[in-house]
C-alpha cells in the first residue's frame, strides 16, 4: 500500500515543556539550545552506531527485503491452514507483537467471525503463570494452532518453559506432524532455540545480532505476528524508514527524537523521574507497555560508559486516555513536580460514533447530543492538556494524523531513536540489560540449571529474611 508522506506525516508539540508556556517551571529557550553541542555529540555517536554492535535495528528499515517476502508467504500459509497463532516469548519477545496487533487490528479482533478476521486467532503468552497456560488451552485447539516461539537468547525460562508444554502436547496428539505447528524465531548463532529447530527441522525466523529485544519489533519478532494478523509490515517499514529520513540532521531545530531526547534530558536533571506515557487510543494502549520496556532497560543503569559509577534513568508509566484522567490525573496535576507527560493523540480516528438525541428533560446531560464521541475524547485530551499545563507540569503532544501501519511504523522508530539519543546524552550503554540478566541467572541458579553452581552459592549466602519483619 501506498502511504502520503505529506497528509501521513506524525506532528509533534512542545510548547507546554517551555518556559514560554509554563514560566519559571518550563525550560527556558537558552536552556535548550545550551544541550545543541551534546545533542549534536548524540546524533553523531548514534549515527556512527547504526547498523554496528547492538545498532542494527537501525538497519531493519532498508534490509529485510527478502526476509519480508518470506514471512508474507509463510503467513499466507498460516492464514490459510491454521485457526489460532500463539506467539510464545516475553519481554522484547512480545511487547512489540501485542503492541502492534492491538494498534491496528479491530479492537475486538478474537471475537470477530472467522469471515471479517484477516487470519487466525492471536495469542501472545508472556507469562508463566500456570492459570494462563491453562486458560489458553481451554480455548484453543492445539491441532489448529501454529506456535511461534520467539526468544533471541534461546534460554528464557519462561518461553523454553512454554515450549517445553507445548511441544510435549503437539507430539502426543499429533505425532511427528508437530513440526509443521511451530515456527522459531531466534538468533542464528548462538542459544538452545536454534539448536533445537535445526535438530527438529522448524521453520526458522532469525533475530540479527545486534538487535536487541526491545527493538525488535521490526524484525521478523513483529514482522511474522503481523503478517499473520494481515497487517501491512511493509507500511510499518516504510514508516520507520520516513521517520529515520526526519531524523536525518543533528539540528534541535529539526530532528524530533533529538528534540524529544534533548527534553527528557534536560527534565532528569532537573528530577522529573517519571514519564507517563498517555495515548488518547485504545489502538494505543500496549504501544505505552512496549515504550516502558525500551525507556526503562535502556535507560536505567548504574554505571557510565566510562566505568563512573550512576544511577540514570527515568521510571516510564502507562496511562490511558481517558481512561486515567478517572484515576492518575489527580496526581499529575496537583502532585509533585517529578513528571514528564507524553501525550498522544489521533486526529481521525478510524470509527465516528455519534451520540443520538435524548434525555431532553436533563439539559445537562443533553448538551453531549449531537456531538461524536470523536469530538468528546478530542475535548477531553485537549482540557487534560489544558489542566496539567495550568498546573505548571511539563508535557508535550505527538499527533497522529490516523493510526495506520504506516504512522506507527514512524511513531515507534521516533522512540527508538529518541531512546538512542537520550541514552548518548547521559553516557551510559542504551543496549545492554544486566539487571534483567540478573534475574535470569537468579532463576536457573534457583531451578538447577547446569553451569549455575556459583550464582547458587551467591544465592545462599545472601542475608536471610528475619522471622521479626514477617507477620
Ligand atoms: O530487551 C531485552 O533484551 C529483554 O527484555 C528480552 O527481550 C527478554 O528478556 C526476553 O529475552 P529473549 O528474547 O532472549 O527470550
Amino acid at each position: 500500500m501506498r502511504y502520503s508522506k505529506k497528509s501521513m506525516k506524525i506532528r509533534i508539540d512542545y510548547n507546554n515543556m517551555m518556559e514560554a508556556t509554563l514560566g519559571d517551571k518550563g525550560i527556558s529557550d537558552k536552556k535548550f539550545n545550551d544541550m545543541a553541542d551534546k545533542a549534536k555529540a548524540a546524533f553523531e555517536a548514534v549515527e556512527a552506531g547504526k547498523g554496528k554492535n547492538m545498532m542494527e535495528w537501525a538497519d531493519l528499515p532498508y534490509n529485510q527485503d527478502a526476509v519480508v517476502e518470506d514471512i508474507l508467504q509463510t503467513a499466507k500459509e498460516i492464514r490459510k491452514n491454521y485457526e489460532y497463532f500463539v506467539v510464545l516469548g516475553i519481554g522484547g519477545s512480545a511487547l512489540g507483537p501485542i503492541a502492534t496487533f492491538q494498534a491496528i487490528n479491530h479492537l475486538h479482533y478474537n471475537d470477530l467471525p472467522k469471515r471479517l478476521r484477516k487470519g487466525p486467532k492471536f495469542y501472545v503468552e508472556d507469562n508463566v503463570d500456570p492459570e494462563r497456560m491453562a486458560a489458553l488451552l481451554d480455548v484453543i485447539d492445539i491441532k489448529k494452532t501454529m506456535f511461534n516461539v520467539i526468544t533471541k537468547s534461546g534460554s528464557t525460562s519462561e518461553t523454553m518453559t512454554q515450549y517445553l508444554i507445548i511441544s510435549a502436547m503437539l507430539k502426543e496428539k499429533l505425532g511427528a506432524d508437530y513440526k509443521n505447528h511451530i515456527i522459531a524465531t531466534t538468533s542464528k548463532a548462538k542459544g538452545n532455540l536454534i539448536k533445537i529447530a535445526q535438530a527438529e527441522s522448524f521453520k526458522t525466523f532469525y533475530i540479527p545480532d545486534g538487535v536487541g529485544g526491545r527493538f525488535s519489533e521490526l524484525s521478523p519478532v513483529g514482522l511474522l505476528a503481523a503478517a499473520v494478523t494481515g497487517i501491512d509490515i511493509k507500511g510499518l517499514l516504510q514508516g520507520a524508514k520516513f521517520m529515520d529520513e526526519q531524523c536525518n540532521s543533528a539540528s534541535l531545530k529539526k530532528n524530533p527524537a533529538l528534540i524529544l531526547a534533548t527534553l527528557q534530558v534536560i527534565a532528569m536533571d532537573e528530577g522529573k523521574n517519571i514519564g507517563v506515557m498517555m495515548p488518547y487510543a485504545d489502538g494505543l494502549k500496549y504501544i505505552a507497555d512496549w515504550y516502558c520496556q525500551l525507556w526503562a532497560e535502556s535507560l536505567g543503569k548504574n554505571v557510565e560508559l566510562d566505568g563512573k559509577p550512576c544511577n540514570k534513568g527515568q521510571t516510564p508509566v502507562k496511562s490511558l486516555g481517558v481512561t486515567d484522567q478517572h484515576s492518575q490525573v489527580q496526581l499529575y496535576t496537583a502532585g509533585p513536580f517529578d513528571k514528564v507527560i507524553t501525550f498522544i493523540g489521533v486526529d481521525e480516528y478510524r470509527k465516528e460514533v455519534k451520540i443520538p438525541d435524548g434525555c431532553k428533560e436533563y439539559p445537562n446531560v443533553n448538551f453531549l447530543c449531537g456531538h461524536t464521541m470523536n469530538e468528546l475524547i478530542q475535548a477531553e485530551r485537549k482540557a487534560t492538556e489544558y489542566a496539567i499545563t495550568k498546573a505548571g507540569k511539563q508535557n508535550y503532544t505527538i499527533m497522529l494524523p490516523i493510526l495506520n501501519e504506516y504512522t506507527l511504523g514512524q511513531l515507534m522508530y521516533l522512540f527508538m531513536l529518541q531512546t538512542a539519543y537520550a541514552g548518548a546524552m547521559l553516557n551510559i550503554d542504551t543496549f545492554d540489560q544486566p539487571g534483567v540478566e540478573e534475574g535470569k541467572n537468579a532463576t536457573y541458579a534457583l531451578l538447577g540449571r547446569p553451569g549455575y553452581d556459583e550464582k547458587r552459592a551467591e544465592l545462599a549466602n545472601a542475608p536471610q529474611k528475619q522471622d521479626k519483619y514477617i507477620l
